[in-house]
C-alpha cells in the first residue's frame, strides 16, 4: 500500500493509503470518532466509525492523545464541506510516538507561553500558515530574478565591514582579529554586481538594535539585489515589478494559508497595481506637519506613526524617495543638485507595516566615498577592496534590500514580525 501526503489527495481519491500523521485534536461519540490530523503538508480530517473498523481500531482512536504521531490507513474521499476538500476514512491506526500532557492545548495561551513553546507552536495551523507564505516568497524570489537573469551571489556572514552604521553590530573574535556578523551583504554584492552585472543575495543578517517593536528582529533574512549600469528609477521598476510579483504568488499559491489567517484577498489584489506611489523625503515631512505631526521636522528620520500616516495616504505600498544625507549611510550617491539629500527610497508597505525595502543608487565617485569612510569613522585599510570598485571599471548601480519578515508579516496581515521566522531572535529572547 502506498504511503502518501495528504497534499497529494486529489491524485488518490478511492484509494486506500498510508499517512504517517500527528493528532491535532479529536472529537468523538459513541458510534465515530473524528481525527483531526496533520501531516506536515496540511490539516485533514480522518473519520473513524465504529461498525467499520475493529473494536479494538476505534477503541485506540477514540483514546489517542493530542500530539502523539500515528500512521493512518484509510480511503481518500472527496469532502465538499471543508476548504481543504478531502478526507480519510480511517481503516486501521498504528500509534508511533506518544504524547502526554501536550503544553498547548486548544484553549488560548499568552504570546510569552507560547514563545517559550516556538519549538511545539510550530505545529500550528496559523504558524504553519504563516510559513507557508514565507517559503512562497522565497521561492518566488527566485523565480523572479531567475527569470530576470539576476545571478544567486552569497556574501559572507563573518566579516570586517559595517555597511549599515557601526552602532548596533555583532562583534566576536576572528582568531586574532575583531569580525563582525554581517548586517547586510550589500557592498559584497556591489563587487558581485561589477562580476556578474545583476546578482541576488538571499541570507541571514544580524542588527544589535536595541529596539523592541512589532517589527524588529535581531536576526532577519534579507534579499539584496544589485545591478550594474542601473540608476536609481530603473532600480524602482525592478522593486516594484518584484513586490508586486511576491504579492500575486501569494494570491495564486497560497490561497488556503490566506484562509487560515483570515487574510481578504482583495486586500491583496490592490497591492499588484501598478506603479508604486513616489513621493520625496521633503513632501512627506510637509504632509506630516500640515496634517497636525509636531514631533517631526527636516532633518529626522521617520518613526512607526510617520510612517503609518504616509502609508495610509496611499492605496498600495509608496517609495519615499531621497532622505537627507545625515540620515543615510556612507555609500549612497549625492543629489546631483542637492548638497542635503541622497539618491535613496525606502518603500512602506500599507496598514501600518513600516518599511519593507530599504536601496538606493550608489556613489560612484572615489574622492567622495574616501571621504565619506573617514567621515563615519569607518576605517580607510578595512575597506580597501571597496574603494577598489571604484578604481576598476566603475559605472554607475543600485540596488536594494528587502526584509524577507516584515513582508511575511505584511503579506499574512499578522501583528509581529516574531512570528514569521521559525525562530525569532528578540531582544530579550534566543530561546528555543
Ligand atoms: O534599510 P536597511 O538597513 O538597508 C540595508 O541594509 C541596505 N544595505 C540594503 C541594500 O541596499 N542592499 O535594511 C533593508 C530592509 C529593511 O527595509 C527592512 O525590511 C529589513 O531590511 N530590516 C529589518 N527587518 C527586521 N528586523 C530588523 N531589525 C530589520 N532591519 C532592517
Ligand atoms: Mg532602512
Amino acid at each position: 500500500m502506498k504511503q502518501i501526503q495528504i497534499i497529494d489527495a486529489k491524485n488518490h481519491v478511492g484509494e486506500t493509503v498510508k499517512i504517517g500523521a500527528w493528532v491535532a485534536n479529536k472529537r468523538s461519540s459513541g458510534k465515530i470518532a473524528f481525527l483531526q490530523l496533520r501531516d506536515g503538508t496540511a490539516y485533514f480530517q480522518g473519520v473513524v466509525v465504529k461498525n467499520e473498523v475493529s473494536e479494538e481500531v476505534f477503541q485506540l482512536a477514540k483514546s489517542l492523545t493530542q500530539e502523539t504521531s500515528v500512521i493512518v490507513t484509510g480511503e481518500i474521499r472527496e469532502d465538499s464541506r471543508s476548504k481543504f476538500g478531502y478526507e480519510l476514512g480511517i481503516s486501521n491506526v498504528e500509534v508511533i510516538g506518544e504524547s502526554q500532557d501536550y503544553p498547548i492545548t486548544p484553549k488560548e495561551h499568552g504570546t510569552d507561553f507560547l514563545m517559550d513553546h516556538r519549538h511545539l507552536w510550530l505545529r500550528s495551523s496559523r504558524q504553519h500558515a504563516i510559513m507557508q507564505i514565507r517559503n512562497e516568497l522565497i521561492r518566488a524570489t527566485y523565480e523572479f530574478f531567475n527569470k530576470h537573469h539576476f545571478v544567486k551571489i552569497d556574501p559572507p556572514i563573518l566579516t570586517g565591514s559595517a555597511p549599515e552604521g557601526t552602532t548596533d553590530l555583532f562583534e566576536t573574535n576572528y582568531f586574532d582579529q575583531k569580525a563582525y556578523l554581517s548586517q547586510s551583504g550589500q557592498l559584497y554584492m556591489e563587487a558581485a554586481a561589477m562580476a556578474f552585472g545583476k546578482v541576488f543575495s538571499f541570507g541571514p543578517t544580524f542588527r544589535a538594535e536595541k529596539s523592541k517593536t512589532r517589527r524588529h528582529l535581531i536576526e532577519f533574512w534579507m534579499i539584496e539585489p544589485e545591478m550594474a549600469f542601473m540608476h536609481q528609477e530603473e532600480s524602482l521598476e525592478v522593486q516594484e515589478q518584484y513586490v508586486a510579483f511576491l504579492v500575486q504568488n501569494v494570491l495564486d499559491n497560497c490561497d488556503y494559508p490566506l484562509h487560515v489567517l483570515g487574510r481578504d484577498r482583495a486586500v491583496l489584489e490592490k497591492y499588484t497595481n501598478l506603479p508604486f506611489p513616489r513621493i520625496s523625503y521633503d513632501d512627506a515631512i510637509d504632509l506630516l506637519i500640515k496634517n497636525g505631526f509636531d514631533d517631526i521636522q527636516w532633518g529626522d528620520d521617520f518613526g512607526s506613526p510617520h510612517e503609518t500616516f504616509i502609508a495610509n495616504s496611499f492605496d498600495r505600498p509608496v517609495f519615499i524617495l531621497n532622505y537627507p544625507k545625515a540620515i543615510k549611510p556612507f555609500y549612497m550617491k549625492p543629489h546631483p543638485t542637492r548638497e542635503d539629500v541622497v539618491i535613496c527610497a525606502d518603500l512602506i508597505a500599507p496598514e501600518g507595516y513600516g518599511e519593507i525595502i530599504g536601496g538606493s543608487e550608489r556613489a560612484t565617485d572615489y574622492e567622495f566615498l574616501l571621504e565619506q569612510i573617514k567621515n563615519h569613522g569607518l576605517s580607510e585599510e578595512e575597506y580597501s577592496w571597496y574603494l577598489d570598485l571604484r578604481r576598476y571599471g566603475s559605472v554607475p548601480h543600485a540596488g536594494f534590500g528587502l526584509g524577507l519578515e516584515r513582508t511575511v508579516t505584511w503579506i499574512a496581515g499578522i501583528d509581529h514580525v516574531r512570528e514569521a521566522i521559525p525562530f525569532p531572535r528578540l531582544l530579550n529572547r534566543i530561546y528555543p
